[in-house]
């Protein structure tokens, strides 16, 4: 599948423009503190942009980030000004031709940004071990519609942990089917890709990442797709795709499950760009100043990342009292039952 890949992205598509499905075409509204970023990067570059989503978290500024598949490098340049003069970004692609078109203007940006800041590096994402990277290196690890383009999801996912320091996050869009993709849709090279041949089944992207340590996947964003041309529409049939964005926090302690510990925190307001609601995820969307009752995970995933100091911490770990309400799975066993002296009810 490499090849087939590499041809698209390389000699068949030149533009954003070709593309069939609004798959790697991110329509997702711009924020406006992101305008001005953008409009500092290249035309060239921005022509040749394929993501299906936004891939920049907040408070960047110092970190060293890696984007996974960086195409012509959109998102590197983004993130660039993001980082600042004291971060790094390192974009990794196959493809030469689209390697070709980021590193040609590389020093352009150099001059518009005031300092150069970034690299890129030709390999591919299954295998970054291969590549001059250290583990436990990187703050965050971003990936734009790419990884439902690779044969090998699972060695992603595992290279990606290997190469996140503790507390790190891997920060990433990417499409997802509401079921197994069956072949006839797999094999076909056009709608693989546009991103959707490839395309895992949710769920088991989140279990593939549980098994490959990152111990509670959060949403943070999702959008249905929508395929234009109407031969493609006729063979995917059912199958619904949609447009996601994780982030799988690099932490050792979370727990399968939502636990509630008593705990809470309080959103001091001092993220960049966030000063009334701090967004963690698609279901946290934490008020300034308000207490905000949290699970064992969510705590760590603000107490123990770079977001430690925009947060105010109440409680602890040392009394347990449950599963968390509203949070993952709830009580499955019947309250009003107590089962024993009950004969309605069937054995399984
Ligand atoms: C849909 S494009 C997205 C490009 C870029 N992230 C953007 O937003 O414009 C997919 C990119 O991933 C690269 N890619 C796909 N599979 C790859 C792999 N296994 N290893 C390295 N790069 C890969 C392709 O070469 C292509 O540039």
């Amino acid at each position: 599948m490499h090849e087939v890949v590499q041809d698209y992205y390389g000699k068949q598509l030149q533009g954003s423009a070709d593309l069939k499905t609004d798959a790697c075409c991110d329509i997702s509204e711009v924020p406006e503190w992101l305008k001005p970023l953008l409009a500092r990067i290249h035309p060239e570059v921005l022509s040749r942009y394929y993501g299906c989503g936004l891939v920049c978290p907040e408070l960047l500024r110092g970190c060293r980030v890696l984007d996974l598949g960086c195409g012509s490098g959109r998102d590197v340049y983004a993130l660039a000004q993001l980082v600042g003069e004291s971060g790094e970004v390192v974009g990794v692609d196959m493809t030469e031709e689209q390697l070709a078109v980021a590193e040609a203007h590389r020093q352009w940006h150099a001059e518009q940004f005031g300092f150069d800041n970034v690299g890129f590096l030709r390999g591919y994402i299954e295998r970054l071990e291969e590549l001059d990277l250290s583990p436990g290196s990187f703050d965050v690890i971003v990936s734009n519609c790419v990884i439902n383009l690779s044969p090998d999801k699972e060695s992603v996912l595992r290279g990606v942990h290997r190469l996140l320091k503790p507390g790190g996050e891997f920060y990433f869009s990417d499409v997802y089917a509401d079921r197994r993709v069956p072949d006839s849709v797999r094999n076909d090279p056009v709608l693989y890709g546009e991103c959707l041949g490839g395309a895992l089944y949710w769920n088991d992207f989140e279990n593939l990442a549980r098994a490959s340590g990152f111990l509670d996947p959060r949403l943070v964003t999702d959008r249905p797709l929508a395929i234009t041309e109407d031969t493609l529409r006729e063979r995917v049939g059912n199958l619904r795709f949609f447009s996601a964005t994780y982030r799988l926090f690099k932490l050792d302690e979370l727990e399968p499950a939502c636990e509630d510990y008593g705990q809470a925190v309080v959103y001091r307001g001092s993220v960049d760009n966030c000063p009334q609601r701090f967004d963690l995820d698609k279901h946290h969307a934490i008020e300034h100043g308000r207490v905000f009752p949290v699970c064992g995970n969510t705590w760590r995933m603000l107490a123990e990342t770079r977001f430690a100091d925009h947060f105010e911490f109440i409680g602890d770990f040392s009394r347990h009292f449950g599963i968390f309400e509203g949070c993952g799975g709830g009580l499955p066993f019947d309250q009003a039952a107590t089962g024993a002296d009950r004969t309605d009810v069937p054995c399984c």
